[in-house]
């Protein structure tokens, strides 16, 4: 006689705990105004199994892009419209389980996005992320877009291109040389949403983990959402420095180059080349 497998509740699981936990931060942080910001985690074939009966296909999102790369894997992404002060009151609603189908043009809904609720705008951005960052590290896991405010006010300084963005962070603060030694990523400003900054931000994951969008926000990726969130915690507080630090009267005291890079050789690192002016 066949036994029905028992599938545990992924509402009660580790995934929507700390996605909740991260929504919670961002919001309180004042960078998650009414619905600003989006997540994606990829959820492991093992886990999933835990959680989802593969068979049970609730609703299907054509995409208009193809994403075969990560057919069949499953993420667990935020909903558009979705407001991170208010994520935790209804979970299966503004987050929800997708399955990428086998050829690689549909999201299969296993879990959540109820009320007829939808992937973010941002999805596409978070498709083409991923596929970058797992052919560069095997164990990547996130992607966050969040509206941090710091960052978005050193943005409007027009004279920090990409370079002169990473290089005034490294100098502004000891450990940014530590925690992101590629530096930072900038693209230019383009329309939200949209396959052509989902492609500019896709390309430019290649070298970076960090990526501005001026005006806009940033965005974080990493293994978790811990490291995540950490390496847009490090760019948004030295902006923070950064913007205070113009008002000062007296001739500030930035790091030298040299004290950068020794910096980061105390901790056996390479800070991307090109970047630093000695
Ligand atoms: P979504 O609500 O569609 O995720 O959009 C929010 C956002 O920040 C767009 O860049
Ligand atoms: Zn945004």
């Amino acid at each position: 006689m066949s036994r029905a497998k028992v599938y545990e509740d992924f509402g009660k699981s580790v995934f929507i705990e700390e996605m909740l936990e991260a929504a919670r931060l961002m919001s309180e942080r004042g960078w998650a105004e009414r619905n600003a910001g989006n997540m994606s985690c990829i959820i492991p074939g093992s886990d999933a199994a835990r959680y989802f009966d593969p068979d049970q296909v609730k609703r299907a999102f054509k995409l208009d892009l193809n994403i075969k790369e990560l057919s069949g894997m499953f993420f667990l992404i935020t909903a558009t419209g979705s407001y991170f002060r208010k994520l935790k009151i209804d979970p299966a609603k503004g987050l929800g389980v997708v399955r990428v189908s086998l050829d690689g043009n549909r999201l299969e809904l296993l879990w959540g996005f109820e009320n007829g609720a939808a992937p973010t705008s941002e999805m596409r951005m978070h498709f083409m992320g991923h596929i970058v960052r797992l052919k560069k590290d095997p164990n990547h896991k996130v992607i966050l877009h969040t509206h941090a405010t710091n960052t978005i006010v050193m943005s409007i300084n027009g004279a920090l291109d990409e370079k002169a963005f990473t290089r005034a962070l490294w100098r502004m603060h000891s450990e940014c040389v530590v925690v992101f030694p590629e530096g930072v990523g900038l693209v230019p400003w383009m329309v939200p949403g949209t396959q052509e900054i989902s492609a500019a931000t896709a390309q430019k994951l290649e070298d970076f983990r960090l990526i501005i969008w001026p005006l806009h926000g940033i965005i974080g990726t990493g293994s978790s959402i811990d490291e995540a969130m950490g390496l847009i915690e490090t760019v948004e507080k030295t902006a923070e420095i950064y913007i205070k630090s113009m008002g000062l009267t007296e001739l500030p005291q930035f790091l030298t180059d040299k004290q950068v890079l020794d910096t980061a050789a105390r901790f056996d690192l390479k800070p991307k080349q090109g970047i630093l002016e000695l």
